[in-house]
């Protein structure tokens, strides 16, 4: 394992114990069966019972276990063992099957059989991927004919802005860039204790993320053959990227009232292989 995925690692490891607990990962809505996806992703995904779902990066498989109760086959891969490890555990205490494999991302083909009628993928993905066109391809490989990948996650534009306090609020005029928007192979290097779901202060502070743009993303997916169903941008997200979101009563996180302009936060896709 590179430097950079050793370094990343470390950072998810140590934010699993913090979410277990946290209100932002509803663990009992989980264990009580209320649980729901985002609703982005509930508007969205459609009916999954009967469906194989293989999940990619599914940290401690929350998003996994929900798509498992409601009648799917599911595998979720993380690369994280205090991920893997707490989602298996959430399995068993919930009674709910899902298989869990612990492995990276770009490893997936040696790791898991088969193939799947969807591959689901949301919220803080792509960023800790280096190559795209290897994620596509991978993604694409592990698809049925017919089958489809669903992507949701923070809009490539809306990850430019500097998060700092007083820096973000589009309304007084200081939306302001600090990180970059095209790709480069070389990664952006972050020092941040903070975490987007809990209080917690992470002794592992140093990550490396990858900036995939829009056009990177449209051009690996079609490349890989699938073919595209739709491609949605929101002016919601799922977490609070930004200081200045307000949080809806939907739970997503959007501009104060009176942004003007509103730009994208979000995007998502659904993409065919086809048959
Ligand atoms: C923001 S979380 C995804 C959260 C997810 N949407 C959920 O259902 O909770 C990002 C996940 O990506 C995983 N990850 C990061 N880089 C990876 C890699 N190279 N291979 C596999 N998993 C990776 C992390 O361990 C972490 O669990």
């Amino acid at each position: 394992m590179d430097q950079y995925r050793a370094a990343n690692r470390a950072k998810w490891d140590e934010l699993v114990q913090p979410h277990l607990t946290s209100g932002f990962y509803s663990v009992d809505a989980l264990r009580d069966g209320t649980r729901r996806l985002d609703p982005i992703v509930e508007r969205e995904l459609g009916d999954v019972s009967g469906l194989s779902i293989l999940h990619l990066q599914c940290h401690f498989g929350l998003d996994t276990l929900t798509l498992a109760r409601r009648g799917a086959r599911v595998t979720g891969l993380d690369f994280s063992p205090e991920a893997i490890t707490v989602a298996r555990g959430l399995a068993a205490e919930t009674g709910l099957d899902a298989t869990f494999v612990e492995g990276d991302l770009y490893a997936a083909p040696e790791l898991i059989e088969g193939a799947f009628d969807l591959v689901f993928t949301t919220w803080g993905t792509i960023c800790w991927l280096p190559d795209l066109a290897g994620w596509a391809r991978i993604a694409s490989g592990f698809l049925k004919p017919g089958g489809a990948l669903y992507y949701a996650d923070c809009h490539p534009m809306a990850y430019v802005w500097d998060e700092g306090e007083g820096a973000c609020t589009p309304a007084t005029g200081h939306l302001k860039a600090k990180y970059p928007y095209f790709h480069d192979t070389a990664p952006t290097v972050l020092d941040d204790p903070d975490d987007y779901g809990s209080d917690h202060k992470t002794e592992n502070t140093l990550t490396y993320e990858w900036a995939h743009p829009v056009g990177e993303i449209v051009t690996t997916v079609a490349r890989a053959g699938l073919v595209f169903e739709f491609l949605h941008e929101h002016t919601e997200i799922a977490w609070a990227l930004l200081p200045s979101l307000v949080q809806q009563e939907s739970g997503l996180h959007s501009w104060p009232a009176g942004t003007d302009p509103v730009l994208p936060l979000s995007l998502s896709f659904k993409a065919v292989k086809p048959t």
